[in-house]
């Protein structure tokens, strides 16, 4: 006879509580995954008091990992941010193997959400115009796929075309020391998005509350797009991006359905072959002299 969902979730308890070293700090993956391992059980048909136990030390361990991103936050305020958090990002990394398809979240995106102080607003966004695609992080496993393809350094300037919250735009700041625009049309989240900035006291990161067709694209060498438009608004947006390209070199990095249509503008040649759910880099042909 299978053991019933109580005894399982009891001997799940007893293998955490018996593993001192889940009380290092360092030990951020193995206490998500073994939080994650916990959650799943609760969803079974368990005594109430195990269930009790279980959240209670689901709690413990929460509280080790705030311990960890306060010390993280600190880090980057006192402008260590690039070392600290390439090092516990690298080190979180899932193995190829086992790192999750396309849209999946993993370990990495609960530790971003810890670091990030976020106050993220209440509610969905109601009013979205046509052809305008709602609020949806990137993982955070693309964000750094994505800075280290388009080999973005402190000499670039990241343009996140749709920035939502600014996960995009801090990670790369913070990983990076690029100067990063987002460019949002939700004032909502331009304010979340400025509060964590400020929280973390980063200058190199701007947020504008602005339709990404009226931007100021001027300064931008590497712009990002997470399908954040489709139709008419993406073509007007690719539209100004080539006036762009007619005078400088840029980049162009996209996740998501939108990959397909930039892939195919003349004026751009990916640096790989486009796969659906990976992040594509594509470079402006050269400009024509005057
Ligand atoms: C799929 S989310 C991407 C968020 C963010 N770039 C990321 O990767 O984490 C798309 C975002 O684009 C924003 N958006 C949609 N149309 C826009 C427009 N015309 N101008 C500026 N932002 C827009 C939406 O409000 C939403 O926050």
């Amino acid at each position: 006879m299978p053991p019933d969902a109580t005894a399982v979730l009891q001997a799940r308890i007893a293998e955490i509580e018996r593993d001192d070293s889940l009380q290092r700090p360092e030990r951020l993956r193995e206490r998500i995954e073994a939080m994650d391992r916990l959650d799943a059980l609760l969803f079974d048909d368990v005594a109430d008091a195990v269930r009790r136990h279980a959240s209670a030390l689901m709690r413990q361990l929460e509280t080790v990992n705030h311990t960890a991103y306060l010390a993280i936050r600190a880090a980057i305020r006192d402008g260590e941010g690039k070392a600290v958090m390439r090092h516990w990002l690298q080190a979180l990394a899932a193995p190829a193997d086992t790192s999750p398809d396309g849209q999946a979240y993993d370990a990495l995106d609960s530790v971003l959400a810890g670091v990030l102080p976020f106050d993220e607003p209440a509610g969905d966004d109601d009013a979205l115009p046509a052809e305008m695609v709602f609020y949806q992080p990137t993982p955070a496993r693309h964000i750094l796929d994505m800075i280290e393809r388009t080999r973005l350094d402190a000499t670039d300037v990241l343009v996140d075309l749709g920035s939502g919250l600014g996960h995009v735009p801090l990670l790369a700041t913070i990983c990076t020391g690029a100067r990063c625009i987002g460019i949002e049309r939700n004032a909502a989240y331009i304010a979340c998005a400025r509060r964590c900035a400020e929280a973390l006291a980063l200058t190199g990161v701007t947020f504008v509350e602005q339709d990404a067709r009226a931007a100021d694209l001027s300064t931008g060498t590497v712009f990002y797009l997470y399908t954040p438009f489709t139709g008419t608004v993406l073509r007007s947006v690719l539209d100004r991006l080539q006036r762009e390209a007619s005078a400088r070199r840029i980049r162009v990095a996209t996740l998501g359905p939108c990959t397909a249509i930039v892939a195919g503008e003349a004026w751009l040649v990916p640096l790989e072959p486009p796969q659906p759910h990976r992040v594509t880099v594509f470079c402006s042909i050269a400009p024509r002299p005057a």
